[in-house]
């Protein structure tokens, strides 16, 4: 009988830009105050990349951690998937500019636009690449310069957001490591709560258009809350139900980190205390896909999860999009 595959998390890596912008900045720029911004989101800095840093080069930094940290030769790859709302360029894939910049030379490359949910979709459909047997070693890494989509007059919506990129390598194995569960969602009639409208086919630039800055993201930021919190607890109940384990059962929760107030109801909503929740946002704001990488990176290196822990990840982003997994820390040959 053949025996099961999963995808075990061998390596992790992050990065972000140099330049810290914190809410004081900010206040000196806009109408608003540190005491505002940290109240209402929980957000004290984020890191804002230099025109020097567009997404891959953060991915690069990432992938390149995760790849010695699993002590993977490059060529052992043979996928990589980028998370990004916010590519290099148009096209070709980002995926393939850090394919070559790491020196991954035997390998598919493609780039996966799931928003903030990125990275636990990049989980789902790498893990799943990985079982079928479609590929051995995969390199995920979610990264944006989300900041770059930011009109940074608009007080609504440039207080949230930072840069930087997340990444892990899965390896099949034969032992259930990584991904036990995981599901993914979406709801389109809900486009029109966060986007950006012009710069792809629909809205191409134009002077007009970018005379009246519709090049950045806009929001609606009560409606996106309510279903965040709605939206990531049923995934979450989902994911675990999939797994077939209890919430007590799960050592950490690592959810999209976005704003501190919806990951606080989302922890009363699961009834789950906030030690055992991780939160990073303080330090980096939104990051969009990348934040859930960057937050287990963080986990994982202030020694919150152990080698067989059961962690819960969960995420919410534009599109509207979301997903969830349960997954079990470490590999069957630690690192
Ligand atoms: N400083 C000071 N005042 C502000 C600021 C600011 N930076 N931003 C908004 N305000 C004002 C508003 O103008 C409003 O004033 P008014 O009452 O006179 O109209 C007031 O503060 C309250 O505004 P609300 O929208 O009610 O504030 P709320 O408590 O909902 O917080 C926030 C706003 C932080 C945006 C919150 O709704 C939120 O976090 N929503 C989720 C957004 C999100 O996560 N988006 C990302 C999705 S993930 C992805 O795909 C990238």
């Amino acid at each position: 009988m053949k025996s099961m595959r999963y995808a075990a998390i061998s390596g992790w890596g992050m990065a972000v830009p140099r330049r810290i912008v914190t809410n004081e900045e900010l206040a000196q720029r806009i109408e608003t105050s540190d005491a505002w911004i940290r109240s209402r989101t929980g957000i004290t800095q984020r890191h804002v990349a230099g025109p020097d840093e567009p997404t891959s080069a953060l991915a690069v930094a990432a992938g390149r951690e995760a790849l010695v940290r699993a002590g993977i030769p490059p060529e052992m790859v043979d996928m990589v998937i980028v998370a990004t709302c916010t590519p290099d360029r148009p096209f070709p894939a980002t995926a393939c500019t850090v394919q070559q910049r790491l020196g991954i030379t035997h390998s598919g490359a493609f780039d996966l636009a799931a928003a903030c949910s990125g990275f636990v979709y990049g989980l789902s459909v790498g893990t799943s690449l990985i079982r079928s047997g479609a590929s051995q070693t995969l390199l995920l890494i979610a990264a944006d310069v989300f900041t770059h989509l930011i009109d940074w007059e608009d007080r609504n919506t440039c207080v949230l957001f930072g840069d930087g990129a997340g990444a892990v390598v899965l390896q099949a194995t034969d032992q259930p490591f990584g991904v036990l569960a995981s599901n993914t969602g979406a709801w389109g009639a809900g486009e029109e709560l966060m986007a950006v409208d012009v710069g792809g086919t629909l809205m191409p630039a134009t002077a007009a258009l970018l005379e009246q800055r519709r090049q950045y993201v806009y929001m609606n930021g009560r409606e996106i809350f309510k279903h965040a919190v709605r939206g990531m607890c049923e995934s979450a109940e989902q994911a675990l139900a999939d797994a077939a384990v209890t919430l007590d059962e799960i050592r950490l929760v690592v959810p999209h980190q976005a704003n501190v107030r919806i990951i606080e109801a989302l922890a009363k909503r699961l009834n789950l205390p906030m030690d055992r929740v991780f939160v990073n946002l303080d330090r980096y704001g939104n990051t969009s896909a990348a934040s859930v990488p960057i937050a287990l990176y963080e986990s994982a290196q202030q020694g919150r999860l152990a080698q067989g822990d059961l962690v819960l990840l969960t995420a919410f982003g534009g599109g509207l999009t979301w997903g969830s997994c349960v997954l079990r820390w470490g590999s069957p040959v630690p690192v």
